[in-house]
Order: structure tokens, then C-alpha cells, then sequence
């Protein structure tokens, strides 16, 4: 059912929707935490046996086929300028092979009328695989807001035609925001309801707090068919809330912003704590260059997500996109090189040497 005027809520989601993406340009929105990738030292190959037009660097995730091991990370929708945005992620994923997310399509489900800030993805992406997102927070009933049901997850799904079902985790975020939903029990109940529903696979993604071998257990058992990370030390949530609350005025929110700036798990230390699940692993958090992916492809992730440098060049436009892009992959094509890496899952043939945060967080948590 269509609604012309967005209820209140709707326009909340609409204005956060847009302010985010303004507050995550800043270098205000990044983790000070380091995502691990420094402790991550790959084994060079001086003899490589192998040249660069030989490396291969195709990638299949949940049976769908990428041209390289990347997702672009959902980000937008739900705003009028989220179009242009999306049509250029959409874009530059489709010419690259890559995989891209759509933002939380909650807004579209509150007022219709959004619907076509995300199908702009869909629009431009006709065979690159495309993620539907909706946030765990909102599967359960929250005060004034009840769960989202199976039909609204069908049609999150079916708006963008989507190859696989995101679920994002986003507790800080929630408990910062002044209208979070903060009910946050009975999540994995909810997700395994969802994967029951969904004809696609679903995917639960954290989004900068990292995740724990605890949590992919439970997510595990919930059926969930792949785990992105999504690490500590890059775009902070809990920073832009904080930020997004001391314009408003809110002292106390902006202080719990500035206690929980660094909230979380680095990414690197994410992965090692889920890998052992045995479901394909997303690093996504603090991914910036072609060495930070193939530091994360090596301990054992099977894709990276890029949010930051994608959306920063994507609001520039499908060129600066896909040429930001390529650039990332000419990095990750030479590390591969230098380690003597044909394929990706070569990466993982020469387990990196740990240092730092990430050895001594690995060692005290017995995760090798
Ligand atoms: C402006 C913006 C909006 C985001 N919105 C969502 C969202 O709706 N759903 C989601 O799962 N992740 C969302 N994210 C999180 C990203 O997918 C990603 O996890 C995060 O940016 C960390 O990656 P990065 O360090 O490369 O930026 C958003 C990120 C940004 C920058």
C-alpha cells in the first residue's frame, strides 16, 4: 500500500538516512582502533613463480559468482539524493562483477514512495548480485513499532530483486540513537524466523562492533548462510550518533557517543573469532586498500565489504568509483603476486605471521 505522505517515523528514518551519510564523509565518522591489519604480516615469495596476468582474481560467494572478492557494503536509500548514489554503486558493481549492498530498507517499507532510492541499485546492477538489508533490531516487536513480519521481509527482498538477504547487527547504534529501538533480547530467535521465511540466503552483518565466536555460534545454529564481521576500525556508528547528537543538543547521548567511540572487535581479530563456524566469512570494517583485502583473504574471510572508500568516491560519481576501485584491486592483484597467490584461496596456503593486538587477542581467546 502506498502512502503519500511519509508517517512521522518515516520522515525520522528519511532524515537520518541522509544525515549519516553526510557525518560518514567526515573523518570525524572513523574508529581510532586500528582494524588489525599492521599485525597482519603476509609471507612474501621472492621467487613467485607466477606473473601478474595470470592471477585470478574471480570469487564465488553464496553460489553467486564475483569478479573479484568484493562487496560493496550497504550503505543508502531512503532519501531523495540516495538514487544518484545508488545508481552509481550499482553501476560500477555491475562493470567491476562485484557484489553491492542496498542500505536498510526500513524507509521504504514505512512510506513507499522511497521504494525507488533503492531499486536505483537494482536498476543499474542487472547480473551483479545484489543484498537486501533490513536491521535485526527491527524483527522484534519494539515499543510504538511492532516486528517486522514475512510479508514485509518478502518484500524488502523482492523491491530490489535481491540475490541474498542482509541482516544487520547494530546494538550501539540503537542504544545511542534518542529513537532506537532498544529492545534487543530474543535476536537470534528472530533472525531464524527470517531464514526460515527467505528464499534467499541470509547474511548477518555487524556493523563496526565486530563479532565473537559466541555470536557466530548462536547465528550459526540460526541457519544463517554466510557472517560479514564487521569490524572495529572503521566508519564508528557509535562516533556519528554521538556526533549527530551533540548538533542536536543531547549532552548525555553526546557523551555516551565520545565512551563508546571505539566500541568493538578490530576486524582482523573478527575474523579469526568466526572462521572456525565454517560459513563464508565477509571482513568488512576498515578494508582501504588492495593489502588490507588480501590481509583479510588470508587469515579467512572469502570477501571483503568496502564501505568508506566506496561511498566516498561514489558521491563523486560512477567514474571516480570504478577508478577507485580498480585501483584497490590493482593492490590486492600485486600482494597477491608477492606472495605468489594465483587465486585468492592461494592467499590462505602461507598462514600470515600475527603480531600485536590481534596475536596476543588470538592467543587469549585459543581461536588457532
Ligand atoms: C553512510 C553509511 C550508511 C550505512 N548504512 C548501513 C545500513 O543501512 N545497513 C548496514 O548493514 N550497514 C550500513 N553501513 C555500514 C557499512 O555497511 C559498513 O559496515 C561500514 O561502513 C564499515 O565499513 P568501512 O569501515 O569500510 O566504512 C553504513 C555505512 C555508512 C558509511
Amino acid at each position: 500500500m502506498g502512502t503519500t505522505n511519509p508517517s512521522p517515523t518515516a520522515r525520522v528514518v528519511e532524515a537520518r538516512k541522509a544525515h549519516h551519510l553526510a557525518l560518514a564523509l567526515s573523518s570525524g565518522s572513523q574508529s581510532a582502533l586500528d582494524p588489525g591489519w599492521d599485525d597482519v604480516h603476509l609471507v612474501p615469495a621472492s621467487l613467485p613463480e607466477l606473473s601478474l596476468d595470470e592471477i585470478d582474481l574471480s570469487t564465488t560467494l553464496l553460489g553467486h559468482r564475483l569478479a573479484a572478492p568484493v562487496v560493496l557494503a550497504p550503505m543508502t536509500g531512503g532519501y531523495p539524493d540516495a538514487s544518484r548514489v545508488n545508481a552509481v554503486l550499482g553501476e560500477a558493481a555491475e562493470h567491476l562483477g562485484l557484489a553491492v549492498g542496498v542500505g536498510s530498507q526500513r524507509a521504504a517499507l514505512l512510506a513507499t514512495e522511497l521504494v525507488p532510492t533503492y531499486t536505483a541499485v537494482r536498476a543499474r546492477a542487472a547480473t551483479a548480485p545484489v543484498f537486501a538489508n533490513i536491521g535485526a533490531c527491527q524483527l522484534v516487536d519494539q515499543p510504538g513499532s511492532p516486528a517486522l513480519g514475512r510479508d514485509e521481509i518478502l518484500r524488502v527482498i523482492e523491491m530490489v530483486r535481491a540475490d541474498v538477504l542482509t541482516v544487520h547487527l547494530n546494538v550501539v547504534q540503537e542504544l545511542l540513537q534518542p529513537e532506537g529501538d532498544r529492545r534487543t533480547d530474543s535476536l537470534a530467535r528472530a533472525i531464524a524466523a527470517v531464514v526460515d521465511w527467505s528464499p534467499v540466503p541470509v547474511l548477518v552483518k555487524e556493523t563496526g562492533a565486530g563479532m565473537t565466536r559466541e555470536s557466530a555460534g548462536l547465528l550459526a545454529a540460526a541457519g544463517v548462510a554466510a557472517l560479514d564481521v564487521g569490524g572495529a576500525g572503521g566508519t564508528s556508528f557509535a562516533r556519528i550518533e554521538g556526533a549527530r547528537a551533540a548538533r542536536a543538543g543531547d549532552d548525555r547521548r553526546a557523551e555516551l557517543g565520545r565512551v563508546f567511540a571505539d566500541w568493538g572487535l578490530p576486524t582482523a581479530a573478527s575474523v579469526f573469532e568466526v572462521r572456525g563456524t565454517g560459513l563464508p566469512v565477509v571482513a568488512t570494517g576498515g578494508v582501504r586498500t588492495g593489502l588490507d583485502a588480501a590481509k583479510a583473504l588470508a587469515i579467512g574471510a572469502v570477501v571483503v565489504g568496502v564501505g568508506r572508500v566506496a561511498i566516498r568516491a561514489a558521491v563523486r560519481g560512477t567514474e571516480e568509483l570504478v577508478a577507485r576501485l580498480e585501483q584497490l584491486l590493482d593492490e590486492l592483484r600485486l600482494a597477491m603476486l608477492l606472495t605468489g597467490s594465483r587465486t585468492p584461496a592461494d592467499l590462505r596456503r602461507s598462514p600470515p605471521v600475527l603480531t600485536g593486538f590481534t596475536s596476543e587477542w588470538v592467543r587469549q581467546r585459543a581461536l588457532c
